[in-house]
C-alpha cells in the first residue's frame, strides 16, 4: 500500500510518501519567516503553507520514484493547529484524493505524534503508555492495540515545550528555544539553579504537569540577576532549566507506568527530540527493565512521515473510510 501523508498544522509544510511500513521520502520544509518574531504568526504560515504545498507534495512524490496514480490513500492532519494553516494541507489533501480517486484520511496531529514510534521497527507493543510532548501539548495515555488510549494526565497550562521556549525568550534566544537550550545545556551544571518541579513530590497517583510555575520562578531568578551574570552563566541556567523539565517529565512517565502495569514507554512529540530527556529516559527505563520507544529526531517533530503512518495502522485495522466521500470544508456543500 502506497500513502502519501501530509502535515500543515504549524509552521512546518511537510509531504511524505510511505511504502508499504517504508519511508520512501519526507520532505519538510520549515518557515524561516516566523523568525523576527519570537514565535509563530498565523497568517505567515498559511501563506507559507500556500507558498510551498504544491512544491513540497511534488518533492516528496519524485524522491519515493511514484507515480501519482500508484497512491492508494491520502492523509492529511486536520487539527489541532492553526485554522488557516490546517486548511492549506487539508484542503490540498482532499483535492488531490478526490481526482485520483483515492480515499482521503482525517488524521489527528496528536495521535500522529502518539504513533510516530511506529513510522520505524522495532515498534512498541501494546498496550504501552504514551509521554507526547510538544509545544502544544503535554501528556500522558495509555494505548491499546485498536489504536484507542485513554488519557491519564495532561498539562494544566503550559505544554512542555512551551516551557522550553517560553524561558527560552527570556534567555534571548531564538524561537523554537527547546533546540538552543538543548545545545547549550550541554555545557552547563544542571544543579547550578533548583528550579521548580511541579505536581511531583506527592503526586504520585495525580499524572497532570504543570509548567507555568517554572516560567515564573524563571522570570523572577532573572530579574534578580545582572545581564552580566546571565549571559556568563547561560549554559548554567539552561541546564538548569532544562532538568527541571526533564526530570517532571521522567519521574511521572515511570510513576505511571508501575501504577498501571505497563511494561513499555514511548515518548514523542518535538520535545522528545532533546538530548537530556532521551538520556535520562534511557537510563531510568534499562535500571527497571522497561521497554523505551523513541523517534528519530526528524520524527519527533512535526513531519508528514506520521500522518502517513497513522493511516497505514488505522488501514491495517479497517479503519478507514472507504467510500471515496471527502467531508471536509472545500467538499461538504459541494457533496450535499
Ligand atoms: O511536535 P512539534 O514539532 O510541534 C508541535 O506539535 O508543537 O514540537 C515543537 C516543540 C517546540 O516547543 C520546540 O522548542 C520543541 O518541540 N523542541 C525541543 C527540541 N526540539 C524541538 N525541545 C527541547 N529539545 C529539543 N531538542
Ligand atoms: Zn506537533
Amino acid at each position: 500500500m502506497n500513502i502519501l501523508g501530509i502535515e500543515s498544522s504549524c509552521d512546518d509544510t511537510s509531504a511524505a510518501v510511505l511504502k508499504g511500513n517504508t519511508v520512501a521520502s519526507n520532505i519538510i520544509s520549515s518557515h524561516l519567516a516566523h523568525r523576527d518574531f519570537g514565535g509563530v504568526v498565523p497568517e505567515i504560515a498559511s501563506r507559507e503553507h500556500e507558498r510551498l504545498i504544491v512544491s513540497v507534495v511534488q518533492r516528496a512524490l519524485e524522491e519515493a520514484n511514484i507515480k501519482k496514480s500508484d497512491l492508494d490513500i491520502v492523509a492529511a492532519t486536520v487539527g489541532p493547529g492553526l485554522i488557516g494553516a490546517v486548511l492549506v494541507g487539508l484542503n490540498f489533501a482532499e483535492a488531490f484524493a478526490f481526482a485520483l480517486q483515492k480515499p482521503f484520511v482525517p488524521i489527528n496531529h496528536i495521535e500522529a505524534h502518539i504513533f510516530s514510534t511506529f513510522i520505524e521497527e522495532p515498534y512498541p507493543s501494546f498496550p504501552f503508555l504514551s509521554l507526547t510532548v510538544s509545544g502544544g501539548h503535554t501528556l500522558l495515555a495509555i494505548v491499546r492495540e485498536d489504536l484507542s488510549y485513554t488519557i491519564i494526565g495532561r498539562t494544566i497550562d503550559d505544554a512542555a515545550g512551551e516551557a522550553y521556549d517560553k524561558t527560552g525568550k527570556m534567555l534571548g534566544l531564538p524561537y523554537p528555544a527547546g533546540p538552543a537550550i538543548d545545545k547549550l545545556a550541554k555545557q552547563g551544571d544542571p544543579n547550578f539553579h533548583k528550579f521548580p518541579q511541579a505536581l511531583t513530590k506527592g503526586y504520585d497517583e495525580n499524572f497532570d504537569f504543570s509548567f507555568s510555575g517554572l516560567k515564573t520562578s524563571v522570570q523572577t531568578y532573572l530579574s534578580n540577576q545582572t545581564d552580566n551574570f546571565i549571559q556568563t552563566h547561560l549554559a548554567d541556567i539552561c541546564a538548569s532549566i532544562q532538568e527541571a523539565i526533564t526530570s517532571v517529565l521522567v519521574t511521572k512517565t515511570i510513576q505511571a507506568v508501575q501504577k498501571y502495569g505497563i511494561e513499555t514507554i514511548s515518548v514523542a512529540g518535538g520535545v522528545s527530540a532533546n538530548s537530556e530527556l532521551r538520556r535520562k529516559f534511557e537510563r531510568a527505563c534499562a535500571e527497571k527493565g522497561f521497554a523505551l520507544h523513541i523517534p528519530k529526531p526528524i520524527y519527533s517533530t512535526d513531519n508528514a512521515a506520521m500522518i502517513a503512518s497513522l493511516a497505514r495502522l488505522k488501514a491495517e485495522r479497517g479503519q478507514i473510510d472507504n467510500t471515496l466521500r471527502y467531508n471536509y470544508p472545500a467538499f461538504a456543500a459541494f457533496q450535499g
